[in-house]
């Protein structure tokens, strides 16, 4: 397929977001919204959870148009194909979780069909995972996302992978939703000797850039890094970046490469996989141990250079704002606990 050429590159065409109740894809649903665009979502039927109800009315009130259907099974593959025709959907943006990478083989099926879509965007968001090589559980994870780009490459669907590295958030070694969660108030669990530097990316800036990738002429079969020179830290430099909200200092605790990596051994999905990535990015430092190739990456920064992004210290006092700190400290010393309890966030409904 040769990249750049006019009538490939989609506009302003309507868009469809698979996945757009989940921890990612609000936020691109949310972005392709607020850039005007038509924008589809595909719901499940009958997935009556409270929580993902919640996210598709907050969607439906900004104008999202729901599709019902789901990407599996032959009649799901069916019913996306006549939807994508039906509405004449350019752009599909797959936000799927990590439990159903391979359910987007039936998505590329349905995409091949209809015939419609300018621009396909599988389920990244992380890494670039013909790049990295984790240990341990993430390895068939990594395995899967693979079988799904060479699907869409041979589908010769024009694509766009995004690679935004981290969430910005505290990155918590066991919580696949890391930016839900506040950094520590009681101690630091800091990985290895703590001084290997992480790119972190607000939800909203990967919800934007990611739309704004999908309706490129110059990210057409690229795989686009999110390396914000700005958010660049290690998580000693995190940890005295919170210190500095919070206005007091925490113990560290190292969490060894071989902990990371006897936890990433274990077969607990997905603790075991965030394990294994923890200790990708931490220990190895397999988002910056790369350069980046001109002919087949391109840097989000050099796409949008005027565009900021929202600085990790920003994303700190958020979590900072309206922290009762001297009332926590009190609580905790009467209840001798520690001053914030940490929950592993796992908003699915099955
Ligand atoms: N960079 C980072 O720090 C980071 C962090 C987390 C995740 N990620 C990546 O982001 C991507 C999304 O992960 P997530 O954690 O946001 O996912 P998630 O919260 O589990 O949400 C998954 C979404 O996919 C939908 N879905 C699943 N199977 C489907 C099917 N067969 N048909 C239609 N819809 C289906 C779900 O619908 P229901 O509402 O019906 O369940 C839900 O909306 C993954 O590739 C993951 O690896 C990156």
């Amino acid at each position: 397929m040769a990249p750049c050429e006019e009538e490939e590159v989609p506009r302003s065409g309507p868009a469809l977001i698979v996945g757009a109740t989940g921890y990612i894809g609000r936020f691109v649903a949310e972005a392709c919204l607020d850039s005007g665009r038509r924008t589809f979502i595909l719901v499940r039927p009958g997935n009556a959870c409270p929580a993902r109800a919640a996210s598709v009315d907050a969607l439906l009130r900004k104008g999202a148009l729901v599709v019902e259907g789901r990407v599996d099974g032959k009649d799901g593959r069916r019913s996306v194909e006549t939807a994508l025709r039906a509405h004449g959907i350019q752009v599909v943006i797959s936000v799927m979780g990590g439990a159903n990478i391979l359910d987007q083989l039936g998505l590329i099926k349905a995409i091949q069909a209809a015939g419609t879509v300018k621009r396909f965007l599988p389920s990244e968001f992380g890494h670039d995972v013909d790049r990295a090589r984790p240990v341990g559980a993430g390895v068939g994870f990594y395995e899967e996302k693979r079988r799904v780009r060479r699907a869409a490459e041979a589908a010769a669907v024009p694509y766009t992978y995004i690679c935004c590295n981290s969430i910005a958030g505290w990155p918590y070694f066991d919580n696949m939703h890391p930016s839900e969660v506040r950094p520590p108030l009681d101690r630091f669990q800091i990985y290895g000797d703590g001084t290997v530097r992480a790119f972190f990316v607000a939800g909203t800036d990967i919800g934007k850039f990611t739309v704004k990738a999908a309706y490129d002429a110059r990210s057409i079969n690229k795989v686009v890094h999110f390396r914000p020179a700005c958010n660049l830290l290690s998580t000693n430099e995190m940890a005295c970046l919170w210190e500095s909200k919070i206005g007091r200092t925490l113990p560290r605790v190292t969490l060894s490469e071989e902990h990371l990596l006897a936890m990433a051994a274990e077969d607990i999905i997905p603790e075991s996989i965030v394990a294994s990535l923890t200790h990708d990015i931490f220990i190895n430092g397999c988002q910056t141990n790369f350069g980046i190739d001109g002919s087949r990456d391109v840097e989000v920064s050099t796409l949008y250079p005027d565009i900021p992004f929202r600085t990790i210290d920003e994303c700190f006092d958020d979590y900072a704002h309206g922290l009762h700190l001297e009332e926590e400290a009190e609580e905790s010393k009467k209840s001798n606990a520690p001053m914030v309890e940490r929950l592993a966030v796992y908003p699915t409904c099955a």
